[in-house]
């Protein structure tokens, strides 16, 4: 097998490769067909095999000969906890606890909103909704209870599973309350609250809504898997658009499980029984693949880890578990490894751990910055691998297919196209570039299993944010450029979308929360370049006419409210109070202009259609002062 022939085959004869594919998992009835092609150009994926995720991850497993081999570790320095639960373990909790979801009626379908710290009971949650065959939406537990009212508005759940708080570095946050004025804000009110009770910090409880996780396990029995279709949803994730209404992404069960297994061999080339380690959160997609379904999926350990890659204690955290757990792949964000650099540049806390075991270290989330991989590749003496993918893929969309053939590694390219993914970079017009030209960067119809299926409750979105722009293909929103050799340059996104220490933002709708305050008349905010962060975002605003206000009382009050309404990980920190926005004649804002003048380019071109040249000048003073 080599990766030419896999991508070939993939795409001159999707049908066998991926029914081939299909045979590394364990269905309830083998499916017969891949793709069943749909009108807008998409495909149902094994339409009609049937399976149930949590079996595939779990059951299948402990039928197997894996009872023992430990499935999850959880390290928590922020709670000074580390546990490990074997296969058979988690498949018993897991079920046990899918039977207190099916006690309280919870069923195939039903959605449940997942908001929870990183700790082993989120993890159970999910896959106790996937054996139930419940659609289960996990929201970041940084978001705030505005972000978690509009998803629960979005998704109508049953049900929403939390835990009484969460611990960041220096302090607990208590996420019960957060959920009760979530609920009270939202006009769908869940039936039930399950509650994991911490001994950080103990949630209060109102009955009959809210139902404490630890005691109702004494009164429920373990719940068997559901029977799915390949093509029944698994999960819903909301990711950022350009508006402030998140897009719910379905991703269905079968084609996502036929994906993720297909990758864990490879691109990340991991054999069952060995060790994974991707420090990232349920709450995102690189949390759904590759913290619990993937390496679960593979027979492999996966860590879950609650901390920092710095500060708790240090910058030799990543270190220690990969010699602690024998891990063989470490996966995380760039931002997390500049962290550890900014801390530790010589990487003087690396000498106490043995790496060993550590075979290849993966990087996604934003593009790798050429500085962080020389430094990462140097002090770790490992190939360091970037990859490119969003949640809307589910899965790698270009990376270094190494369990295939491993290709030379080239700085700030996340390498080749994954089998199954037909790349094209396009111009605006549809027609494609040559090489080394930059353009919008395309998938041609159909996606490859994995892929979502469309945007909950709403088609039309789904057609009009994706499949619009560049009729027969799947526009990716990134823009970026195709090397001679093939290798896949991601520049960056074309839209409002930004990216923060690796967690994706949308500009459009921190704009919706400044534009709430009474004195704002206007405002902007745009993503701005970040040593660390590799984005932060930053707010513009105009006052309205009459209205005396100190600009540092502003800016706090601002800053203040989008914390309070997206949440701390929005990191809004700098305001500038300014008497006018660059706009073109027709009054569009000037974003990309205002990105150079704020990123203190040199050259910056001044677009033709701007109305007034003159704020330009006044701008360039104001942001780089
Ligand atoms: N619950 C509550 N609050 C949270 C949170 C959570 N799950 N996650 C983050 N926050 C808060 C933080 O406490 C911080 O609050 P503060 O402004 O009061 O300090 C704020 O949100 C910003 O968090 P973060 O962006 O994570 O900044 P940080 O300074 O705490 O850490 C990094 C910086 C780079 C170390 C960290 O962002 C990191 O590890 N990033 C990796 C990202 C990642 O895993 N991405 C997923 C794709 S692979
Ligand atoms: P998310 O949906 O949160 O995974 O974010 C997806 C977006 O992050 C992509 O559209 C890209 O803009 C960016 N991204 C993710 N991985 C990479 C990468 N390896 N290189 C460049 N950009 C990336």
């Amino acid at each position: 097998m080599s990766y030419p022939h896999d991508y070939e085959y993939s795409l001159q004869q999707p049908e066998r490769f991926w029914l081939k594919q299909a045979q590394r998992l364990h269905w309830f009835r083998d499916p017969q067909t891949a793709a069943t092609l749909k009108p807008e150009g998409t495909a149902d994926w094994f339409a009609d095999g049937q399976l149930n995720m949590a079996f595939c991850a779990l059951d299948y497993h402990v039928d197997n000969g894996r009872g023992e081999q430990t499935a999850l570790i959880y390290d928590s320095p922020v709670t000074a906890t580390k546990q490990r639960f074997s296969y058979r373990e988690l498949r018993d909790q897991v079920a046990h606890f899918a039977g207190v979801l099916k006690q309280h009626h919870v069923k195939k379908g039903d959605r449940v909103v997942i908001y929870m710290p990183m700790i082993p009971q989120a993890a159970i949650a999910m896959l106790a909704c996937a054996r139930l065959g419940a659609v289960h939406s996990v929201v970041f537990g940084g978001f705030a209870p505005h972000e978690l009212a509009v998803r629960i508005d979005d998704a109508k759940p049953k049900a929403v599973i939390t835990a009484s708080c969460g611990v960041e570095v220096n302090r607990v946050i208590a996420y019960k309350p957060l959920v009760d004025k979530a609920i009270e804000l939202a006009t769908e009110k869940p039936a039930q609250v399950f509650v994991w009770q911490r001994e950080q910090c103990q949630a209060e409880l109102m009955a009959p809504r809210d139902v404490d996780w630890q005691q109702a396990l004494t009164q429920a029995t373990p719940a068997e898997c559901a029977v799915m279709q390949a093509t029944d949803p698994l999960y819903i994730l909301y990711t950022s658009g350009t508006t402030g209404k998140p897009k719910g992404v379905v991703r269905d069960t079968g084609g996502y499980a036929v994906a993720l297994r297909y990758s864990m061999d490879i691109v990340y080339g991991l054999q069952p029984g060995e060790v994974m380690f991707s420090a990232s959160d349920v709450g995102w997609v690189v949390g759904h693949s590759y913290i619990v379904y993937g390496p679960l999926l593979t027979g492999a350990t996966t860590i879950l880890y609650e901390g920092k890659p710095v500060r708790t204690p240090d910058a030799g955290a990543f270190w220690r578990i990969c010699e602690e757990y024998g891990v063989q792949v470490l996966f995380s964000a760039p931002t997390a490894f500049r962290a550890i650099k900014k801390e530790d540049p010589a990487a003087h806390a690396l000498q106490h751990y043995d790496l060993s075991a550590l075979q290849r270290i993966y990087m996604a989330g934003e593009r790798l910055d050429p500085p962080t991989l020389a430094w990462t590749q140097e002090v770790t003496g490992k190939p360091v691998y970037d990859h490119w993918w969003q949640t809307e893929s589910g899965w790698p969309i270009c990376a270094n297919p190494v369990g295939l053939t491993e290709y030379p590694i080239k700085p700030g390219s996340s390498t080749l196209p994954v089998p199954g993914f037909d790349i094209r970079i396009l111009a605006p017009n549809g027609e494609e570039l040559e090489a080394n030209q930059q353009g919008a960067v395309a998938i041609k119809l159909p996606l490859p299993p994995g892929c979502l299926t469309t945007i909950w409750g709403d088609d039309q979105r789904f057609a009009s944010s994706y499949l619009s722009d560049l009729p027969g293909y799947y526009s990716s929103g990134d823009g970026g450029y195709k090397d001679d050799d093939g290798y896949v340059y991601i520049m960056g996104r074309t839209d409002d979308v930004i990216n923060v220490a690796g967690h994706r933002l949308s500009t459009g709708e921190m704009e919706e929360v400044l534009a709430m305050d009474p004195a704002v008349a206007e405002c902007a905010v745009i993503g701005i370049a970040d040593e660390l962060k590799g984005q932060v975002p930053l707010g513009l605003v105009i006052i309205k006419d009459g209205i005396a206000i100190d600009h540092a009382e502003l800016s706090a009050r601002l800053v203040q409210l989008v914390r309070n309404e997206i949440g701390a990980v929005a990191c809004l920190k700098q305001i500038h109070v300014v008497p006018r926005l660059p706009k073109t004649r027709s009054g569009k804002i000037l974003r990309r202009l205002l990105r150079q003048l704020a990123d203190g380019e040199a050259n910056v071109s001044i677009p033709s259609t701007i109305d007034d040249p003159n704020c330009v000048d006044e701008l360039r003073t104001q942001l780089t002062r």
